[in-house]
């Protein structure tokens, strides 16, 4: 049976606080060890019933999400994974999808992993399934490596090629200072470029072992304790790519934050700061060096999972 009206369901943005690669594996991935933190801005997905299978997608920060870079066609995340959850049920009702996008395109941020966790259990919620938590977070590891997390949300382990997740506890609300930059990253590209640096011997990685005092950092919630765990393996080759990246994350750090993080695969740049007050106060910095643009977000906060409202026909 389906819902009679529509379902909308939100998934965070993340970052990773350790991400360490390894070297490339037979399938095309790269072995990771990383550390998941979801920050507050969210993706929020509806799904109404429909005679065809479609998805829009609109965003109310238009000077942050670059709509023109999300597909709108079979390709996007959250119209496959709808489509996923059907084929799996043995479902034939088709849904329009529609995407309401905080989270930047192609920053390193996982946005379009988000809305595929969102729209899995919008769906799952609109026909009634009721799937179980180990199928949704099989479901979405075949949809990308960062859905899964996106579902759970909070802090996570991060080990196989970042879809095998382990929940981590943490000890209170950390501020970050995000940059985001217009023109995005392809994640491929700078898994590419990781791989030419690595044979070239340019680089050094730390590999994917997870220093155990991390996990204890961030139970801890003391955010002088965490700064001293956060590195990114991707930095370097992202760093290649975009030279500027470099300025960025010094000038970031010379302005009062804790320590500078390259987001995911790049090219969004995080700072860690000790309060909310610190954290506006490097914005401010930011902007008076020439880097306009930045803002506040924290974390951790919960992930698409429980996340599902119904809303009226
Ligand atoms: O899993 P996802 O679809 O997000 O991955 C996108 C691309 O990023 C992959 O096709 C691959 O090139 C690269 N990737 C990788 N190793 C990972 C995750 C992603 O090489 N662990």
């Amino acid at each position: 049976m389906t819902v009679s009206g529509a379902v909308r369901a939100s998934a965070p943005a993340k970052i990773n606080l350790r991400l360490g690669v390894g070297p490339l594996r037979p399938d095309g991935f790269h072995p990771l060890g990383t550390v998941y933190l979801a920050l507050d801005w969210r993706d929020h997905v509806t799904a109404r019933p429909a005679d065809d299978w479609s998805v829009e997608v609109a965003t109310s920060v238009p000077g942050r999400v670059a709509l023109d870079q999300v597909p709108t066609t079979g390709d996007n995340l959250a119209l496959r994974a709808a489509r996923l959850l059907a084929d799996q049920a043995g479902v034939s009702d088709p849904v329009a999808v529609r995407i309401d996008k905080q989270i930047p395109v192609a920053g390193g941020l996982a946005g379009g992993s988000a809305d595929a966790a969102a729209a899995l259990v919008a769906c799952d919620r609109l026909w009634r399934l009721g799937t179980s938590p180990a199928d949704l977070l099989a479901l979405a590891a075949e949809l990308g490596s960062d859905v899964p997390f996106a579902l759970v949300g909070g802090a996570a382990l991060g080990v196989g090629r970042g879809e095998r997740v382990t929940p981590l506890p943490v000890g209170g609300r950390l501020w970050w200072v995000v940059l985001p930059d217009a023109a995005g990253l392809s994640t491929p590209a700078v898994y590419a470029e990781y791989d030419r640096l690595v044979v070239e011997g340019a680089i050094r990685p730390v590999g994917v072992d997870v220093p155990t005092g991390l996990p204890a950092a961030l139970a801890s919630g003391d955010p002088h304790a965490l700064s001293a765990y956060l590195v990114n393996d991707l930095a370097a080759p992202a760093t290649s790519l975009r030279p500027e990246l470099a300025d960025r994350l010094a000038t970031g750090a010379a302005a009062g934050a804790l320590a500078p993080l390259l987001s995911g695969s790049g090219p969004t740049c995080l700072f860690l700061c000790d309060s909310r007050r610190r954290a506006d106060a490097v914005v401010r910095a930011l902007a008076t060096r020439g880097l306009p643009g930045a803002l506040v977000s924290s974390g951790p906060t919960p992930g698409a999972v429980g996340s599902v409202e119904e809303l009226p026909a």
